[in-house]
């Protein structure tokens, strides 16, 4: 099972990204979780402790790794370079290991289909695309904030793409934006997932206004998401609400791997 999850900035992917991988690793699955954000906070959400934490770094900063595998050094524009490194080990080897989520950092990934021709865009072009070909039991990519990614390359190969929004116009206009792309690559099934959420009127809001995706779920508003964030604890094991609503969403997932696409259902789950 492959998953992207995408929106707006903000609006709750890496919360929702560490509670899924935390989910699936209790319930005995080999995660992958995948930090494609430039400014990488996965780890921090995931509750890596600093020790762990130290060794985990970018792909997109490993300047002589880079030029080792492309033969140019990063920042090289024009000159020769290989576009089609080798990368097969690389997950094996940068990710990091915590409580049964092995987590890597990408870096600042420059995919969209102006994106620069030069070593280190290359090089992560290439890792995704391994990635996303990988065997991996659960592969989960939290992505950057906005619809510019949503090249081909990012989500050709993903089996479900989860668009997280707040009960606001805006998420919502985003999630359409992400919608659109994603049917032009012909990626169809995108599940909404509403964060934030206070009660049931914003549940119902973000269900009638749902740009054409079924709702996965629900997690709710809760102070101490970011009380989690500043005693440095997980969310999931700090806000109970999160952990089970993180829990149901991933039942819902298992039970849609395989099945037909529930095409205009909104299943409710708060
Ligand atoms: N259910 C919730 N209740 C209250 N606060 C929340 C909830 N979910 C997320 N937050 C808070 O919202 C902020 C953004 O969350 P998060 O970093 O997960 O979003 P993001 O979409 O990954 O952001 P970015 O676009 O910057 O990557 C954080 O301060 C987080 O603590
Ligand atoms: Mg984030």
């Amino acid at each position: 099972m492959k998953l992207a999850i995408t929106g707006k900035g903000g609006v709750g992917k890496t919360t929702l990204t560490a509670l899924i991988a935390q989910a699936y690793a209790d319930a005995g699955r080999q995660v992958l979780a995948v930090d494609a954000d430039p400014s990488p906070c996965l780890a921090g959400a995931l509750g890596f402790p600093d020790e762990l934490r130290a060794k985990l770094s970018p792909i997109a900063e490993m300047d002589a790794l880079i030029e080792e595998r492309t033969g140019a050094k990063p920042g090289t524009v024009g000159g020769f370079f290989t576009i089609n490194p080798r990368v097969d080990d690389i997950p094996e080897r940068f990710s990091v290991d915590h409580r049964g989520v092995k987590l890597l950092e990408m870096g600042s990934v420059e995919l969209g289909g102006s994106g620069c021709i030069c070593p280190e865009a290359a090089m992560l072009k290439t890792l995704f695309t391994h990635l996303l070909f990988r065997k991996d039991d659960i592969l989960l990519l939290d992505m950057y904030a906005g619809v510019e990614h949503l090249g081909r390359a990012t989500v050709d190969f993903v089996d479900a793409m989860l668009v997280v929004v707040e009960p606001t116009r805006r998420s919502l206009g985003t999630a359409a934006q992400i919608k659109k792309l994603a049917n032009d690559i012909k990626l169809d099934r995108l599940y909404l997932v509403g964060n934030k959420v206070r009660n049931e009127d914003e549940a119902r809001f973000l269900e009638a206004e749902t740009p054409g995706m079924p709702v996965l779920g629900y997690l709710p508003a809760d102070m101490k998401v970011q009380e989690a964030d500043r005693l440095g604890i997980p969310v999931y094991d700090h806000v109970p609400a999160l952990k089970e609503a993180a829990a149901k969403i991933v039942e819902k997932l298992q039970r849609a791997d395989g099945k037909e696409y529930p095409q205009g259902a909104a299943p409710r789950t708060m």
